[in-house]
């Protein structure tokens, strides 16, 4: 049996959204353990939070200069190999650079940067280190977005024309609305979340899923932001127009206003010999389309799924596993690619996914502020 995986954690207190999903995850395949943390910039509320969820407190430090310079003063063998970087937006660049230039492995949370510049900067940074980097767009590990991109690679859905991607939120609808609330949350600061909210935070997700599930590169946008308030600063909805090529064109919706909507990431591909679409909020369903056949429904754990599939399942059929399970799928990949075993590449998205994520957020910001102009991507 192979030795777990020290891991460190950076943000993800028990303040936080994410905190809890990257914790569960990386126990789900019994890869990792949790040997020291930042989980939060207040050392009292760090420290308590460690003995509440049972990390030794002994490598829980005040912050992130410190967890680098103690940790390097720890025999390799003991020191920590890879942390998940689960911090508000601002602070990836600078913790994910030092954590490359000092050997460390990483595992970060989108939108891996708050510019583009940055972006290319830790991509020298990894190349530089040779470590194994990790952007945690999480639905890329469901078996069922897997298993859509393999379909795809195989021709199932011949040429591809059309890409449709959504990913519809509402809950800023209980804050934008309000001038005082506006200025509560680090989604809609600028100084913490970068130039955008919406299409940061989760247009990014939807980009990243078309590129993921088609392996295609979307090579030219057109975006139309809506900010609803003029002192607002920050978009809270977008849609924008993607060009692949002359003949493979689409849209990415996003909202954060999108009244009552939850969670609704929704992704559909259409070729020449027929259509997939997924939609996350039942995450175990990839629906088939054809303009001849009847509609066909795909499930996870069958025989029927090709490899990369059939690896981000545990149980058998008809045991629904979700998102605890992807962000886990994710963390297993990682955990492969740090033990240096073979891995295929769709088991977790790289570096050139963040530096694609922010080239399209800084693209899709230019288009609508130049009076939604057509931009191109790198
Ligand atoms: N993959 C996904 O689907 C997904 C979903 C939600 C959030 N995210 C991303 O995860 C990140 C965090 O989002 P969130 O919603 O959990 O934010 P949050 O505000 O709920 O939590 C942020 C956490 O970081 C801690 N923190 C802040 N400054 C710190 C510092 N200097 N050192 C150590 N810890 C610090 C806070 O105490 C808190 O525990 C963001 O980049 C966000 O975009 C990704």
């Amino acid at each position: 049996m192979a030795k777990k995986i020290r891991l460190g954690i950076l943000g993800g207190g028990g303040d936080s959204l994410i905190g809890v999903l990257h914790r569960v995850a990386s126990q789900i395949n019994d890869n990792y353990e949790i040997v020291g943390a930042v989980f939060n910039p207040n050392f009292e509320e760090n420290i308590a939070f460690a003995e509440e969820i049972d990390v030794p407190t002994n490598r829980i430090y005040k912050d992130f200069d410190t967890l680098v310079e103690e940790e390097l003063k720890l025999p390799k063998e003991e020191r920590i190999q890879v942390c998940s970087v689960l911090t508000p937006n601002f602070l990836h660049f600078p913790m994910v650079k030092k954590l490359l230039e000092n050997g460390f492995h990483v595992i970060c949370e989108k939108p891996m940067t708050t510019t583009y510049e940055e972006a290319k900067i830790l991509r020298a940074a990894q190349e530089k280190s040779g470590t194994v980097f990790a952007l945690t767009h999480t639905y890329t590990g469901y078996p069922m977005v897997r298993q859509m991109r393999e379909m795809i690679r195989a021709g199932a859905i011949g040429k591809v024309h059309k890409v449709d991607a959504s990913y519809y939120q509402g809950w800023i609808n209980s804050i934008i609305h309000d001038k005082a609330k506006r200025s509560t949350v680090w989604r809609l600061d600028p100084k913490k979340a970068g130039i955008s909210s919406c299409i940061a935070d989760i247009g990014v997700h939807a980009f990243n899923m078309v590129e993921y599930t088609t392996g295609l590169r979307i090579k030219s946008i057109l975006a139309d932001f809506n900010y609803l308030y003029d002192d607002n600063q920050m978009d809270v909805d977008g849609t924008v127009l993607v060009r692949m090529d002359k003949h493979i064109k689409g849209l990415i919706r996003s909202s954060q206003v999108a009244t009552g909507e939850e969670n609704g990431l929704s992704i559909a591909v259409y070729g020449e010999k027929g259509g997939l679409r997924w939609e996350q909020e039942n995450p175990n369903y990839l629906y088939v389309l054809s303009d001849t056949e009847p509609l066909q429904v795909y499930k996870p754990g069958h025989a029927y799924n090709s490899k990369l599939s059939l690896g981000g399942t545990k149980l058998p059929p008809g045991h629904p596993e979700g998102i605890f399970d992807s962000m886990a799928n994710i963390y297993l990949g990682v955990a492969r690619a740090i033990r240096g075993e073979v891995y295929n590449d769709g088991e977790f998205p790289t570096m050139l996914d963040g530096v694609r994520g922010m080239d399209f957020i800084e693209r899709t910001v230019e288009s609508h502020k130049n009076g939604n102009v057509w931009v191109d991507l790198d």
